[in-house]
């Protein structure tokens, strides 16, 4: 089955698995897993954070990086497409107390004006506007990015405010290589940045938050509170490390993919898609002749899985386990679909 299902379907390859083996280890609650502290060390001045906190999950990197700067009743500001606000089971209020207020953005980016206009003012009743997160790229925006320009601006509100900008940057390696940003330049304007190392970048597990010293010693009482302090977590990031280091430099080739994939499905009546709004390596098209499980089983009778993504669409994502041939493939798939 060629899996288009999602970025995070790879499986580590026998190099990593290598690495991953002769991973010199510790206890990492104590400190003491040499890998992780080096890799913590190792990402956060990639991004120039003073610091990071190696977390098992994407959504646990964000939600402590929530926790770091709220107080409960405290009001997050957010797009209304955000894994935030969508996917996380309302993890803001469990853990933090906290309310969102998603705001309309073109394909999951917020503009700074909208932002500007939705920060609060402190009447006794109002909830207190303390954080604008973004998120970059946006998965549920079809892998769209935020122009630097527009964080630099988005940061320098929040000054202005006292607020603080997290960034859910599961896919912000996605965003440096296609918008030709630097990562220290995310790092130098946002407060904290969740990173994953287990999308496109297909380690098999891992994600780190990054900010200042301060926040992250703040971070690493919360992850523990929250159970996500491992042991002997070296393993884990050596994969992450082999990841950075060996799969990073083949996103371009997702992007280009998931560019050819957008421009076959354009020619097909029963799809509809603009193929320029592919930025990176997520596809999502509408079906307008037909129903999305009548298309989605067509393509698993094909041997190619994609899935639904909501208002008759489907998501088709590419990482770098899908071949060449692979992608000529999908294209025979789209070209011959006919309805069933
Ligand atoms: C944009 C974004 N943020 C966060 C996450 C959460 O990552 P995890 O599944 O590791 O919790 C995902 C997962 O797909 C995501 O797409």
């Amino acid at each position: 089955m060629i899996d288009l299902r999602s970025d995070t379907v790879t499986r580590p390859t026998e190099e990593l698995w290598d690495a991953m083996y002769k991973a010199p280890v510790g206890d990492d609650v104590f400190r003491e897993d040499p890998g992780l502290n080096a890799l913590e060390d190792e990402i956060s001045s990639l991004f120039g954070k003073e610091a990071g906190v190696f977390v098992p999950s994407g959504t646990m990197g964000n939600q402590i990086g929530l926790k770091v700067h709220t107080q409960p009743a405290d009001e997050v500001i957010i797009d209304e497409f955000a894994h935030i606000y969508h996917s996380e089971g309302a993890a803001g209020g469990l853990i933090s107390g906290i309310q969102l207020r998603p705001l309309a953005g073109i394909r999951g980016v917020l503009s700074t004006n909208q932002v500007k206009n939705a920060i609060r003012s402190r009447n006794d009743w109002d909830p207190c506007t303390r954080v604008v997160a973004l998120e970059n790229t946006s998965n549920m925006g079809g892998g769209s990015c935020y122009a630097i320009d527009t964080i630099r601006d988005l940061y320098h509100l929040t000054r202005d405010h006292h607020l603080a900008l997290h960034m859910d940057g599961a896919r912000i390696w996605n965003a440096s290589v296609a918008t030709g940003t630097e990562l220290k330049e995310y790092g130098a304007f946002c407060d904290t940045i969740s990173v994953c190392f287990s999308k496109g970048l297909g380690a098999p597990v891992g994600s780190m938050l990054l900010g200042s010293n301060k926040q992250m010693r703040l971070a690493r009482r919360y992850r523990k509170i929250l159970g996500g302090g491992m042991r002997q977590a070296g393993m884990l990031a050596a994969a992450a490390s082999y990841a950075v280091h060996h799969h990073f430099d083949k996103l371009p080739e997702d992007h280009r993919k998931a560019k050819k994939l957008a421009e076959t499905i354009a020619e097909s009546s029963f799809f509809e898609i603009q193929p320029e709004q592919v930025e990176t390596n997520i596809v999502l098209f509408r079906v307008v002749r037909g129903t999305v499980a009548e298309a989605l089983d067509w393509f698993a009778s094909q041997n190619v899985a994609m899935i639904p993504f909501g208002d008759n669409t489907i998501r088709a994502t590419f990482h770098f386990q899908i071949t060449e041939d692979d992608l000529d493939h999908a294209l025979r798939a789209v070209e011959s679909y006919n309805g069933i």
